[in-house]
């Protein structure tokens, strides 16, 4: 790999997640390979597991781990072209990501969307600048559409612990919040379990209250329904997470009552593994009685978010030019 913005730039998902497995196996085995090297992560937004879980795998390959809460300690950055920077930006993103990519060897980017603009945020312009102005790999740590290394380390989970015969039925489940959140879980989630299914690996559906529909970009061969009692039967994997409105863009819209998944809709699965990035508002989201009962893989998964950004940031050093 070149970079590790999508599940596009990956070309082998299978060898992917046996690498993340791998390491799972035998943490340390690479551990000279990053040495010498640096990894600077970027954080426009707040982060708990995403920082760790880069950080400890970078320190597991023999890196060195730089982290820059652009938000809180760098300069406001001007990503616009052409315009005279007389106001309250100090710095253009040409020159600060060009200058964190010559004290870095692989830069990761953290970058969330406005919820203003669609098309701004779709365009991906910020993360797409610094991509192309840093000169060296980007591992995106969530991006305004996308969150590839949580959607690896929950390919990495359903594998891990599928012990069933034939394919699991995954879903991906709408919940309710208080406010409104971006689509790139989702949107991540649902490209990469396409394309695992595409591969035979699984099958997948996604419900959501009618009006919460993810961009059809993000979820070709995906089973879409709206009836959640329906989506549910016989589920094997439950991925329970909150967005907002892809059509009426960032809205957070009225939906009916029985979003929030509890051990009532829990008997209508296949005993179903519940799954969520994390964090996650209790009782609201997702019942207490899931998150601290035998179903739920929350734990689990994002453990296997260090195993996840391991086989990332390995493949990248692997191909560092
Ligand atoms: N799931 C996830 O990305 O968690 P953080 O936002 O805490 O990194």
């Amino acid at each position: 790999m070149k970079q590790f913005t999508s599940v596009n730039d990956v070309d082998n998902i299978d060898q992917l997640v046996q690498d993340a497995l791998a390491l799972k196996a035998n943490p340390y085995g690479s551990n000279d390979l990053g040495k010498n090297k640096t990894l600077g992560l970027v954080f426009l937004n707040p982060s708990l597991r995403t920082r760790l879980s880069t950080q400890k795998a970078a320190i597991n390959l023999g890196m060195t781990v730089m982290v820059m809460n652009m938000d809180k300690e760098g300069w406001a950055l001007e990503t616009q072209d052409g315009v005279v920077m007389n106001g309250t930006t100090v710095e253009h993103i040409k020159e600060a990501a060009a200058v964190m990519g010559q004290y870095c060897d692989i830069l990761g980017l953290r970058s969330f969307p406005k919820l203003v603009n669609r098309d701004e945020d779709y365009n991906e312009d910020f993360f797409n600048k610094f991509v192309k102005y840093c000169g060296v790999p980007v591992v995106s740590l969530e991006s305004a559409t996308r969150h590839p290394l949580q959607s690896l380390a929950d390919l990495v989970t359903i594998k891990e612990t599928w012990k069933g015969t034939g394919k699991p039925k995954v879903v991906l489940a709408w919940a309710p919040h208080v406010k409104a959140l971006p689509q790139a879980v989702p949107n991540s989630f649902s490209e990469w379990m396409c394309k695992a299914q595409d591969e035979q690996w699984l099958d997948f559906t996604i419900v959501q209250p009618e009006g919460y529909e993810l961009s059809e970009d993000f979820t070709p061969g995906a089973q879409i329904k709206y009836n959640l009692e329906e989506a549910l039967e016989g589920a094997d994997y439950i991925y329970v997470k909150n967005w907002s409105s892809f059509k009426e863009y960032g809205k957070v819209l009225t939906y009916p009552d029985g979003w929030m998944m509890n051990n009532e809709k829990l008997k209508l699965t296949n005993d179903a593994k519940v799954m969520h990035c994390l964090p996650v508002r209790r009782d609201l989201e997702l019942s207490s009685e899931i998150l601290d009962g035998p179903n739920s893989l929350v734990i689990h998964e994002a453990g296997n978010r260090l195993w996840a950004a391991q086989a990332v940031l390995k493949d990248l050093l692997q191909n560092l030019s």
